[in-house]
């Protein structure tokens, strides 16, 4: 997915231009240029290429002009250079906008000058022509997200408006005839705002078709950052976008509503299931499961580096788990783990349940998982920022999966093993959904525990007592692993009398010194002790007991996001550091960990 450009055509592309400005404007051409990309290949015959190409723009302006259409193709196949032009406005322009917005895309498309294939997406049409038939094509490598600014306000609320409205559109777009739709959605909250939306494919693709260049496109803008209030997803056959401005009238929205019923919330059911792969494909992308190519051994099986026949990298995990009941509830399990998109949640790919095994193939994130960089081989590589914007992602991506998607979903493990990190260093939580792949009764403490030996909270560690707030003890931990660059088990020579490293971060914390927790390959300047101060309350309040008093992770991502101080302080309870090390070692006879 962020490929540019090379597979929309046969051609190789000489260059991509990407512009992207933040306007949204009702009632305009809306000649905002997004892409505009040029084929390597030049027309051997000029002077017939020129005219070819003026014909079809000829004939695509008359009908957008005078056919009171939105969409139209044309071709010249008269002579050694045929032409092939699309074009295509939005529908919520007027004919005298549309064909302003063609206008402006013809003289941008000139940019290409001798290319014989060229494409320019602009916010109110699109334009494209290529020297043979391309109206069949949907969604195809160089399909891209594009985000707009980051907002620090109102973004929880607009963005669970903004997901449901887009997979909606996702949903209906395909069997609405014309291939488009457009909405808007009234966030809930105290400061209501609106969100607009639309969705549309190419005239000349199937509904099939249309569909999963959509889902595609909803997933890229799904990779953007959350709170961004302008998204665009482009594609071969579709174009998505949303805004919290108004880039069409409100008059001009359409009714969904008929063509949703079917789907349950959010339409989920007619979201696509996994890819699926076949076991021998699997052991020959990962070289027979070679001992090299062994990424990690996670608590539900070993993580293998695997080439795939369309030659991504991928990470595949071959799972341990091969009771009758993990295979019986894996279809189902897994069908909502691969709907799940959120940019700080590993994809999944696909998966295999035919023959011995069951395996995930999950996206590939070369910079391997947070461990290695807190205390691992990387130590101390991540600067503060870094280490802010990791927190702050992780806490993200457990809010959508404990309230936004349609399942809630507990991971039950939350450690650093188990986040991973993109070329950014951005985070993206690994394994989540497994969990649920354990039969009911294993989750208590007499039979088997998910979760990791100081990770794990002490209701769920002693009682078996499962919540979402389980994770935001996990996640309360995390964090001061992470401040402080520490095992969750360890605490300095000095302070040997305490027990982990959550009792020192009280003790740190009690005394005013929460300065000394951070970690010491940090530069000192790098950090302001407020922010320290902030981040540390924010952990500490994740690991309070009872249950009740923790935060939810929504909760968790607003305190961070929020400049303002915490305000309910944490206090600390009287956890009895003893009773949980009782409880460990209850965990660690049980498992043979
Ligand atoms: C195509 O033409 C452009 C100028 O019109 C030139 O710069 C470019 O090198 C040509 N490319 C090829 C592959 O001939
Ligand atoms: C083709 O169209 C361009 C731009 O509209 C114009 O400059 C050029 O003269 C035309 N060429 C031919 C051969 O019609
Ligand atoms: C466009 O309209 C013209 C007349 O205005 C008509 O002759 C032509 O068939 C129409 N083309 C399409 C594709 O509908
Ligand atoms: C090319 O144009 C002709 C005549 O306008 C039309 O019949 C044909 O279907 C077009 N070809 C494609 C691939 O659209
Ligand atoms: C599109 O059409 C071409 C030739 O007309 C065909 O080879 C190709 O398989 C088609 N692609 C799709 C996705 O239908
Ligand atoms: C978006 O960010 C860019 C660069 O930081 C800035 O120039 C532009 O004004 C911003 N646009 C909006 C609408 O805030
Ligand atoms: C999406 O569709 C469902 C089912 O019709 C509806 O309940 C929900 O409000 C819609 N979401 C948005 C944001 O419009
Ligand atoms: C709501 O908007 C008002 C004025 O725009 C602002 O002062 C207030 O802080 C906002 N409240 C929230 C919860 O965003
Ligand atoms: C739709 O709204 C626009 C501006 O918001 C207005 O100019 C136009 O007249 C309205 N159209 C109809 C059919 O109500
Ligand atoms: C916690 O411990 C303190 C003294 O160590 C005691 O005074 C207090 O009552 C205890 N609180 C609870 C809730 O057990």
């Amino acid at each position: 997915m962020t490929r540019w450009y090379y597979g929309w055509q046969m051609v190789l592309v000489s260059f991509v231009v990407m512009i992207f400005l933040t306007n949204p404007v009702t009632s305009q051409p809306q000649t905002n240029l997004l892409i505009r990309s040029c084929s390597t290949n030049n027309a051997t015959d000029i002077q017939k290429f020129i005219g070819n190409l003026n014909e079809t723009f000829r004939d695509v302006r008359t009908k957008l002009l005078n056919n009171n259409t939105y969409f139209t193709t044309s071709n010249q196949t008269r002579n050694s250079e045929p032409v092939y032009v699309l074009a295509q406005c939005r529908n919520y322009m007027s004919t005298g906008d549309c064909v302003s917005c063609f206008d402006f895309a013809d003289r941008s498309i000139r940019f290409c000058a001798a290319a014989n294939g060229a494409r320019v997406v602009l916010d109110g049409c699109f334009l494209r022509y290529e020297s043979s038939s391309f109206f069949n094509q949907t969604t195809l490598p160089g399909n891209v997200g594009l985000c707009g600014n980051r907002t620090s306000s109102r973004q929880t609320i607009f963005e669970m408006a903004v997901d449901g409205l887009l997979s909606n559109l996702t949903v209906a777009a395909p069997k609405i005839n014309g291939f488009y739709a457009a909405v808007t959605s009234q966030a809930v909250g105290t400061n209501t705002s609106t969100a607009y939306a639309i969705a549309q494919c190419a005239e000349t693709i199937t509904t099939d078709g249309c569909k999963n260049c959509l889902q595609v496109a909803y997933a890229n803008i799904k990779s953007c950052a959350t709170d961004v209030t302008d998204g665009r997803g482009v594609d071969s056959g579709c174009f998505m976008r949303y805004s919290a401005s108004a880039f069409f009238a409100n008059n001009k929205t359409t009714d969904i509503t008929p063509f949703l019923r079917d789907g349950s919330l959010h339409g989920v059911t007619e979201l696509q299931g996994p890819k699926d792969y076949s076991f021998n494909d699997l052991k020959k992308a990962t070289k027979g499961f070679q001992e090299d190519n062994k990424l990690g051994e996670g608590g539900f099986g070993d993580v293998y580096k695997g080439i795939v026949k369309d030659g991504n990298t991928v990470a595949v995990k071959r799972l341990a788990l091969c009771s009758d009941i993990a295979k019986a509830n894996f279809e189902s399990e897994v069908r909502i783990i691969s709907n799940v998109h959120h940019r700080n949640l590993i994809r999944l790919l696909g998966c295999c349940n035919k023959g011995p095994e069951l395996l995930l193939v999950l996206e590939y994130m070369a910079n391997g998982c947070l461990e290695k960089f807190l205390y691992g081989e990387k130590r101390g590589t991540l600067n503060w920022r870094q280490r802010c914007d990791i927190i702050l992602g992780t806490a993200r991506g457990l809010a959508y999966l404990h309230e936004q998607y349609h399942v809630t979903i507990i991971h039950r493990d939350i450690k650093p093993s188990n986040i991973l990190l993109d070329n950014d260093f951005q985070p993206k939580i690994a394994d989540f959904g497994l969990a649920r792949l354990l039969p009911d009764g294993q989750t208590h403490i007499s039979t088997r525990v998910a979760g990791t030996l100081g990770y794990t909270a002490p209701e769920y560690a002693i009682h078996g007592q499962l919540s979402e707030k389980v994770d935001t003890y996990s996640f309360g931990i995390v964090v001061l692993e992470i401040v402080s660059g520490r095992r969750c088990t360890e605490v300095p020579a000095e302070f040997q009398g305490e027990q982990c490293l959550l009792e020192h971060a009280w003790y740190l914390y009690e005394s005013r010194m929460h300065l000394k927790l951070v970690d010491a390959t940090l530069d000192p300047s790098d950090y302001k002790e407020e922010d320290v101060k902030k981040i540390l309350e924010i952990a500490l309040m994740c690991t309070q007991s009872p249950v009740s008093v923790r935060p939810t992770m929504s909760e968790v991502v607003m305190l961070l996001s929020d400049r303002s101080r915490v305000q309910n302080l944490p206090t600390r309870q009287n956890v009895s550091f003893n009773e949980l090390s009782n409880a460990d070692a209850t965990i660690t006879e049980l498992t043979g960990r």
